[in-house]
């Protein structure tokens, strides 16, 4: 946990103003739930700030993290985005077809209540979209308009704090650069219209701007350089990312740690999958899939430790596929393909296949994230979160160092609760 201090605690009845830059599928997933659980007609599965517990000292009864720290509650979230169309998310979520339509029907009014604010958008990012509600400007120029969107948000929202999840789509492949390595370089980029700086970072630099907790919930670089994470600890803001850990990779970080922990050798890991989504055709793009390649890649080195163990992982061929296959729409399914070696080296095989719907698993991480970052803030912690890697793919490093280890995350997550107690 980087640079973290324990202020007293503000939560009390206050509201908390979920932002949410790109309004689609997962956004509204989430934002639709929310309302569902609120009237009683679901249950937020998959969410650790609503169903997770933990034992405090001395008492063998786990109790509630809801109940044990000033988490906002559900009742208190409104909500607001931006998008590069105009519709509705009501709208968004039916062309969506994630919930189906009795769900959609009982929260129909406050879904169509949520109208985006306009994008701050590059073609060249994200080729695969075709926008028809952008901002313009130059980069500076944006960032002071994302600015001052904020603030409307707020005071139309009649909220008292902010907090931001990045659930736009993964753009075009950008790696750290001159412009990204300090808060001077990064402001003359915004004047020059930088070409490495891409749309997602702008939001992100107004969100730190203003203060307000930042996660990014795509593989997109944003976040993740010298300038955003200088700049988050000169406001005192929380950032976190990259990209929701929520399939194939989260399967992959359950399973490696167990076939490590038993001393299992491993030849390859093959994994490839179908989805129709719109997030599936923005992947469909070279690239746009190479942001992700490289975020579902990260994971299976780290946990395996080759120079460690280099008879049992020396020779790790590790593959990622994803294919756009529009017939299952959010529906993804995916395959793995584990090779294994035993005793004496002889050769077995793990077949995992995930029938899993892509935005279901999402919606409960944005929650969390939005809930856990806001709680961050308002406890001091500044700078990367890395308490919070448990939630991402490919998460940010700190002073502690990387971790995909699902359980090592873990702990790491509840350190940082307990470290708020
Ligand atoms: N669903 C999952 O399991 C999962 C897992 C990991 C990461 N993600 C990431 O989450 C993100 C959202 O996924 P989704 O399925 O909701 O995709 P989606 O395509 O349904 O929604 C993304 C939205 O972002 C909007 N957008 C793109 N650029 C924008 C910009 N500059 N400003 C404002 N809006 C912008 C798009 O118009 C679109 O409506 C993607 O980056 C995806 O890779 C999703």
């Amino acid at each position: 946990m980087a640079n973290n201090e324990n202020p007293p605690t503000t939560t009390n009845n206050e509201k908390l103003g979920v932002l949410l830059p790109g309004l689609g599928a997962v956004a509204t997933t989430f934002i639709a739930g929310c309302h569902l659980a609120r009237k009683g007609a679901g249950v937020p599965i998959g969410s650790l700030s609503q169903l997770g517990t933990m034992r405090v000292d001395g008492d063998d009864t786990p109790k509630k993290i809801s109940e044990l720290l000033p988490i906002a509650k559900l009742d208190q979230l409104e909500f607001a985005g931006w998008d590069v169309r105009a519709d509705d998310a009501y709208a968004v979520a039916q062309n969506a077809g994630v919930l189906e339509r009795h769900h959609l029907e009982a929260v129909k009014d406050e879904l169509s209540a949520i109208t985006p604010m306009s994008a701050a958008f590059f073609q060249k990012d994200i080729p695969r979209l075709e926008p028809t509600f952008t901002k313009t400007g130059n980069k500076a120029d944006l960032v002071d308009q994302l600015r001052q969107d904020i603030r409307d948000a707020k005071s139309k929202m009649g909220v008292d704090r902010l907090v931001a999840v990045w659930c736009g789509s993964t753009e075009r492949y950008v790696q750290a650069s001159e412009v990204h390595q300090s808060i001077d370089a990064f402001e003359a980029g915004l004047k020059n219209d930088d070409e490495n700086i891409t749309g997602s970072m702008l939001y992100a630099w107004a969100c730190l701007k203003e203060g307000v907790p930042y996660a990014n919930g795509s593989p997109n670089l944003t976040v993740d350089t010298p300038a955003a994470i200088a700049l988050a600890n000169e406001t005192r803001t929380p950032i976190c990312g990259k990209d929701f850990k929520t399939g194939q990779t989260l399967i992959k970080t359950i399973l490696a740690p167990g076939l490590k922990a038993r001393m299992l050798g491993m030849e390859g890991w093959f994994s490839t999958n179908i989805l129709g989504n719109r997030d599936g055709l923005v992947l469909d793009e070279p690239a746009n899939f190479k942001t992700k390649e490289m975020s579902k890649l990260s994971v299976l080195e780290q946990i395996l430790e080759p120079e460690a163990h280099p008879e049992l992982y020396g020779d790790l061929s590790h593959l990622v596929r994803i294919n756009y296959y529009p017939p299952r729409g959010d529906a993804k399914e995916g395959w793995d393909n584990i090779d294994l070696l035993g005793w004496m080296g002889y050769k077995m095989q793990l077949k995992v296949n995930f029938l899993c719907r892509d935005s279901i698993l999402a919606a409960p991480v944005v929650l969390d994230l939005a809930l856990f970052m806001d709680l961050c803030k308002q406890k001091g912690a500044r700078g990367v979160q890395d308490g919070l890697s448990i939630y991402f793919k490919s998460p940010q490093d700190s002073a502690n160092g990387i971790e995909h280890d699902l359980f090592k995350q873990s702990a790491r997550l509840e350190t940082l609760l307990r470290s708020f107690m």
